[in-house]
């Protein structure tokens, strides 16, 4: 499936607009309409101006709304602003919210107000739009006027420091809030940086101060979440928009750092843009169950199914303990501390947000031995409640103990011998890639889908001389660690294991 595909099913610019209705019925839209020897009308998405008029012309024959766009200001192109809206109606229709009975909060609502108005003209919702430019309040106020929506929407003149805290009153409830925060970091030049290493497909719009903010994105949405803790459940559904996948990647492991786990994300593709959205919410989920909201997400190929190197994986469904993959890495990290094996990030593309790899290389078998050392500690314990009412069993429990250890401990010793002479000859006992990754269950054709997370760590093999054996006894000593057998997805007799042992040259 194409990105084109995943714009949302309702969107009405599924299909693109009919360009020679719209030249023939518009005097405005013919003026900068082209009409090629074939009879095809197009535009010129390389104009500002072309732009501005497509978007003011759309929103006159789709949804009966007057606009003039400000030369300067931004192009609120509305295949995304209806994205978005119309996950904010899922996210509505989820809730049990009557999208007519709603109240919303638009944060940097911009010289249009553009979801306020789509907002209250679609669905007769209450909007409250909020603002820092000058400028953009009063052309703003001039769009509700000329539409006739005074009785909807609200603009509220707030600190460029404060998001929520202007507006949000002690005794009112909102029902959801959203933003398309200025992406630019106001320091580095990345806007200019894109200009220059991608020539864009459609003219830039928007001027600075829409555009660009203190830290860029990150910041904006990171004071948005701080304040919505402060404002809790007075908002039902915070949400956002966020323009790059590694912020919306560090924006989850915010909330999840914040203890907010009641959050989901989406996608919005449109055209050749994709962006992302993210809400969250204080309610509990027995009220707002935003885990299992309606999403749309296109299926990313895994790499690693390409790679030729045997493979074998741990797969089980998102749970309490291992909720995304920062969960599974920091797991990873702390084991092989355990088990003195060495870990070694492997940077991969940001496009792979959801994914992470690192080469692991151990040198003795020392999951064995912890194994044996869990399950002694195991039985020790027992014996030491059983024993607790008769002090003499506890004495002879302790013997048995060191007994047991010291007998562990020369077989220990024996061990490493061994596994010392191969490693002399033969290098490390095994060296192999693990490469964690989220992946949706749901196979369905549908674009919108509830988001059904599982947590795959696959192991790869790459050579050592305890070949697919040791690669086969850490699988099995980290699906104890998880504490996931029951929940294991992946029937390991089912993946192609060479019956030859693996030699030192695999
Ligand atoms: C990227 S523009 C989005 C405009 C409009 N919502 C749209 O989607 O076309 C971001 C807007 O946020 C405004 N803004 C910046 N900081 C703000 C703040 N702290 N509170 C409210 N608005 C802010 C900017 O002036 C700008 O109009």
């Amino acid at each position: 499936m194409s990105v084109k595909q995943y714009i949302h099913p309702r969107n009405k610019y599924k299909r693109p607009p009919d360009y020679k209705q719209l030249a023939v019925l518009y005097p405005e839209f013919r003026e900068i309409a082209i009409m090629d020897f074939t009879g095809k009308v197009r535009i010129d998405f390389k104009e500002r101006r072309s732009l501005h008029v497509l978007t003011e012309t759309l929103l006159k024959h789709d949804f009966d709304l007057h606009v003039d766009i400000p030369a300067d200001n931004l192009n609120p192109a509305i295949s995304l602003r209806l994205n978005y809206i119309l996950w904010i109606e899922d996210l509505m229709t989820h809730s049990k919210l009557e999208m007519e009975k709603v109240t919303g909060i638009d944060i940097g609502t911009g010289a249009v107000c553009i979801y306020a108005l789509l907002l209250a003209k679609i669905y007769k919702c209450h909007m409250i739009g909020t603002e820092v430019d000058k400028g953009s309040i009063k052309h703003a106020q001039k769009c509700i006027k000329k539409n006739k929506l005074q009785d909807l929407i609200e603009i509220i003149t707030v600190n460029s420091d404060r998001i929520f805290k202007d507006i949000v009153q002690d005794n009112r409830v909102y029902d959801f809030s959203m933003c398309n925060p200025p992406f630019f970091e106001s320091e580095d030049n990345d806007f200019e940086k894109v200009e220059k290493v991608l020539p864009p497909r459609n003219a830039p719009t928007g001027n600075d101060s829409e555009l660009k903010t203190e830290g860029g994105e990150v910041c904006f949405v990171t004071k948005m979440i701080d304040e919505s803790v402060e404002m809790g459940d007075q908002v039902k559904i915070y949400s956002t928009m966020i323009g790059k996948k590694t912020d919306l990647a560090s924006l989850r492991r915010l909330l999840r750092s914040k203890n907010i786990k009641n959050m989901i994300w989406t996608e919005f593709c449109q055209g050749h843009t994709t962006r992302w959205g993210l809400a969250w919410s204080f309610l509990p989920q027995n009220i707002i169950n935003l885990t299992t909201a309606p999403v749309i997400r296109k299926h990313g190929k895994s790499i690693v199914g390409s790679l030729k190197n045997y493979k074998t994986s741990i797969t089980f469904p998102v749970n309490d303990k291992f909720s995304c993959i920062d969960d599974i890495i920091s797991f990873l990290k702390v084991t092989a501390k355990e088990l003195n094996i060495k870990l070694q990030d492997i940077p991969i593309s940001e496009n792979n947000f959801d994914s992470w790899a690192c080469q692991v290389t151990a040198r003795k078998r020392s999951w064995e031995h912890m194994r044996r050392k869990r399950r002694l500690a195991q039985q020790s314990a027992l014996k030491r409640v059983k024993g607790e009412n008769n002090k003499c069993i506890e004495a002879n429990t302790c013997a048995e103990e060191t007994s047991i250890e010291t007998g562990n401990s020369a077989k220990n010793s024996d061990e490493e011998s061994s596994d010392k002479e191969l490693r002399d000859k033969n290098g490390p006992l095994l060296v192999c890639k693990f490469w964690v990754e989220a992946e949706s269950r749901n196979n369905s054709q549908d674009i919108i889908t509830q988001p059904d997370e599982i947590l795959r760590i696959w192991m790869v093999f790459e050579n050592g001389y305890g070949g697919l054996d040791a690669l086969h006894s850490l699988r099995q000593y980290l699906i104890n660690k998880l504490e996931v057998k029951e929940k294991i997805l992946d029937n390991p007799s089912k993946t192609k294991r060479k019956k030859k042992r693996v030699s030192k040259e695999c």
